[in-house]
Formats: C-alpha cells, sequence, structure tokens
C-alpha cells in the first residue's frame, strides 16, 4: 500500500501516478488518513505539473465513489443533466429543463450556490417563497415520473471527498487547476447518474477562466473525461463578456425565466437556450431544432411545466406574486457618446453580489436586489442614456459606481458570438 509521503515523492519525480496510487489520495481524504498537508502537497502537485486524462479519470471515479450515487437513469431510463460553469444573469437552466421536459426529453439536475462573481440557481430559486430544493433520490425519481423534470441541491452524502479537496484548493491557490475543477465539477454530476450531460461553458471575462485557451481546455475536459467515466457528454460554448439576458438578480432572474417561457425572451438568451436544447435533446435521442424550441414556448407547456414543478417542490400560493424588485432605484447613464465597447463582466457579478448580501453574510441573500441591463456590446450609445437600472433596498451608491466603472463608452467594436461551437 503506498504511503502518501511515497505517492508525493513520484509525483514530485514527474511520474505517471497509477489508479492505486490516486484512489488512495482520494480515499485518505474521505476517511482522514491523509492530513491536510498531504493533501495540500497533492493538490500543489497536481496543480503545478497537471493531471494527465487517465489520473483526471481515475480521480473524478473516486470521488465519485466516496459518496452516494443515485443512478437515476438505470432506474428511470434516459435522462439528461444540464450543468453551467456560472456566469452573470444566467438564467438558462431555469428556462431549458422546462423547454426540455415539455418535448419528451426528460431532465433533472442539482444545481449549486452562488460562488464569487457567478450566480447559482439554487440561490434564485430560493426567492420563490415556500420552494424546496432538499430533494433526495425517491422524490427526484418522483419529480420525473410526474413532470418530466427535477432541479435540487447537492446533498451532503454527495462526493465528501470533494468537499474537502475543494476547502483545502481554496486555501493553497490550486482552484484554478483544469484537472482539479474536471473532477471537481464531474464527481457531483456523475452522482446523480443521467444518461447525459451537456455544458454550458461560459466564455469572456465574465466566465469560470477569463481565458479563452484556458475555457476551450476546460469544456474539452469536462466531455472527454465525462465519457471516459462512461458517461456521453456534449458542450456549448457561450459568451460570458456581457450578462446574459436582460436581468440579473434572484427573483429578478425568475421573473425573466417565466416571462421568457410566457414568449418575452431577450434574443442572446434564445440563442443559448435553443443550443443546450439541441445537444441535450440529441444526447437524450431527440432532435430539437430552434423552430421546436420556439414552438414549445408558444404552445405555453414550458412555462406551465415551470410553475407545476414549482408547486410540486413546495412554492406556496402566489408565488409569482412574491418575486418583487427593491424599492430603491437607480440608473447608470452614459457619460459620453459612442459606442459600447468593453463589459468588466467580472465586476459586475462582484458588485451584484456583494450589493445582495448588505451584511455579508454569505447565507443571507437580499432575492430583490437586481440589475437591469439593457444594452449590448457594440450598441451606439448617446450620451446621458440609461445603460443599465438598479434595484436595492438602500444606498445604491456603491453599485451604481462599480457598474458605471464596468461599461467602457469608446470605438465601435464587434461583439463575440453569443454561441461558439
Ligand atoms: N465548481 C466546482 O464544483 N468545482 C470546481 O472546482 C470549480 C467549480
Ligand atoms: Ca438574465
Amino acid at each position: 500500500m503506498a504511503t502518501p509521503y511515497g505517492i508525493l515523492n513520484r509525483m514530485r519525480q514527474g511520474r505517471k501516478l497509477t489508479r492505486d496510487e490516486v484512489w488512495s489520495v482520494v480515499a485518505g481524504a474521505a476517511d482522514g488518513s491523509w492530513t491536510d498537508v498531504h493533501l495540500a502537497a497533492f493538490l500543489m502537485a497536481a496543480a503545478m505539473r497537471g493531471l494527465d486524462s487517465d489520473e483526471t479519470r481515475e480521480l473524478t471515479l473516486a470521488m465519485l465513489e466516496s459518496g452516494d450515487r443515485w443512478a437515476l437513469a438505470a432506474e428511470f431510463g434516459p435522462l439528461v443533466d444540464k450543468h453551467s460553469t456560472g456566469g452573470v444573469g444566467d438564467t438558462v437552466s431555469l428556462i431549458v429543463l422546462p423547454v426540455l421536459a415539455s418535448f419528451g426529453v426528460p431532465a433533472a439536475k442539482l444545481t449549486g450556490r452562488s460562488l464569487g462573481h457567478s450566480g447559482g440557481t439554487a440561490d434564485k430559486l430560493e426567492s420563490i417563497p415556500g420552494l424546496r430544493l432538499e430533494l433526495d433520490r425517491d422524490r427526484t425519481l418522483g419529480l420525473l415520473e410526474r413532470f418530466g423534470m427535477a432541479i435540487g441541491i447537492a446533498t451532503a452524502g454527495i462526493a465528501p471527498a470533494d468537499r474537502r479537496l475543494y476547502g483545502l484548493r481554496d486555501r493553497t491557490s490550486t482552484v484554478s487547476s483544469i484537472p482539479l475543477v474536471v473532477g471537481s465539477i464531474l464527481s457531483k454530476k456523475l452522482a446523480l447518474g443521467a444518461s447525459g450531460i451537456v455544458f454550458d461553458v461560459k466564455t469572456g471575462n465574465g466566465g469560470f477562466f477569463p481565458d479563452a485557451e484556458d475555457t476551450r481546455t476546460l469544456a474539452s475536459g469536462l466531455v472527454s473525461i465525462s465519457a471516459a467515466c462512461g458517461t456521453p457528454a456534449d458542450c456549448v460554448l457561450s459568451d460570458m463578456s456581457q450578462p446574459l439576458g436582460r436581468w440579473v438578480g434572484h427573483a429578478a432572474e425568475v421573473r425573466e425565466a417565466l416571462d421568457f417561457l410566457g414568449g418575452d425572451g431577450d434574443p442572446r438568451l434564445f440563442e443559448v437556450v435553443a443550443a443546450v436544447c439541441r445537444k441535450a435533446a440529441r444526447l437524450g435521442g431527440k432532435e430539437m431544432s430552434r423552430k421546436d424550441v420556439e414552438a414549445v414556448i408558444a404552445s405555453g407547456a414550458a412555462c406551465q411545466k415551470l410553475v407545476d414543478w414549482a408547486d410540486a417542490q413546495g412554492a406556496e400560493p402566489g408565488w409569482i406574486d412574491a418575486l418583487d424588485l427593491a424599492p430603491v432605484e437607480a440608473v447608470v447613464t452614459a457619460a459620453e457618446s459612442g459606442f459600447l465597447e468593453a463589459v468588466d463582466c467580472r465586476r459586475i457579478g462582484n458588485a451584484f453580489a456583494d450589493a445582495c448580501r448588505p451584511d455579508r453574510d454569505p447565507s443571507r441573500i437580499d432575492h430583490a436586489v437586481a440589475l437591469r441591463y439593457d444594452v449590448r456590446l457594440g450598441q451606439k450609445i448617446e450620451r446621458g442614456q440609461e445603460l443599465v437600472r438598479l434595484y436595492v433596498r438602500r444606498d445604491p451608491e456603491v453599485l451604481q459606481r462599480e457598474v458605471a466603472a464596468a461599461l467602457v463608452i469608446g470605438k465601435q467594436t464587434e461583439a463575440p458570438p453569443t454561441v461558439a461551437e
């Protein structure tokens, strides 16, 4: 049995780890026999020398095995999972799942909380009074049977080894290591056990990696390692160099999803929704065109699906009317004429995250704080024009200043494509 010292020594020499060695690292993380010192050294070695695809696959499978496996497809039959690497105003999951379910492609996901500048679907959904995200396997299967969709939050039983390693990555500057990111995301995704996974990997300065090359490596790693672990996957690369859709918020994005499904959708958001639906449907054995997406929305079926699902997961009667905007409005206007040349989307995401946690308490979010983003990269702007409208509880000045600084008015440039494949 390899000791922590022996494994670390081999890593330092640049040797490839065997399957057993990778599994003993993860077992040590889960059972506590590897100390924080050993694990921190493993993480830094992995971050600096990299992990190859075999090592990454074994890391993923070992972290997956450290916890519960729901294996939903084995019981339910084909279903797809959808994952976004996180962005600003990324309302896509709330739209895609009901659209797919209405089209006969069952879909389920365990969603996460906000992280850094990125919003979390779990936090957005909790703006719905009464809605409960704590699902177990049986309830998830029941929701899939009734609605063809389910959204929960990852439980403590899923990938406990990842939880320990993630905490240490945060303290050792190894969060950004691509193989570690791939293993971390996939170990939790594979625990659900869908028959296919579609990834929406965000590009641009509001994405997980601001660097385009890193983003492509992450996308191909997620797809190839998922397949190597036995679950077919596909990926959409979508632009996050400006907020997606018209709204950034919690309650506001739930309402944006309802409005979108009601037929009042932002065109950029539609591009991403259509691309994700097409790839997800294909993984579920169906072809879904843009026209199919439009038809499902026009029929009202997808909107009704979202409402029925939310009701089943505990939403209180009248919940749609409770999706409020915070009462203090402020605007960011253009200081000069020109074109919207650049947006620091990450800065907007960070400023928004601070604004909706007025007490700095990460567990207490003001769901009504929101930002309406009415301009688009490349658009012609007149001096004095309203660019963004803020909805806050009090004192809009900090958010106003940050958002203003994040919007660069300058020369005409071409906006990046919303979806690149
Ligand atoms: N999300 C995760 O779950 N893990 C990572 O490493 C990065 C993002
Ligand atoms: Ca949005």
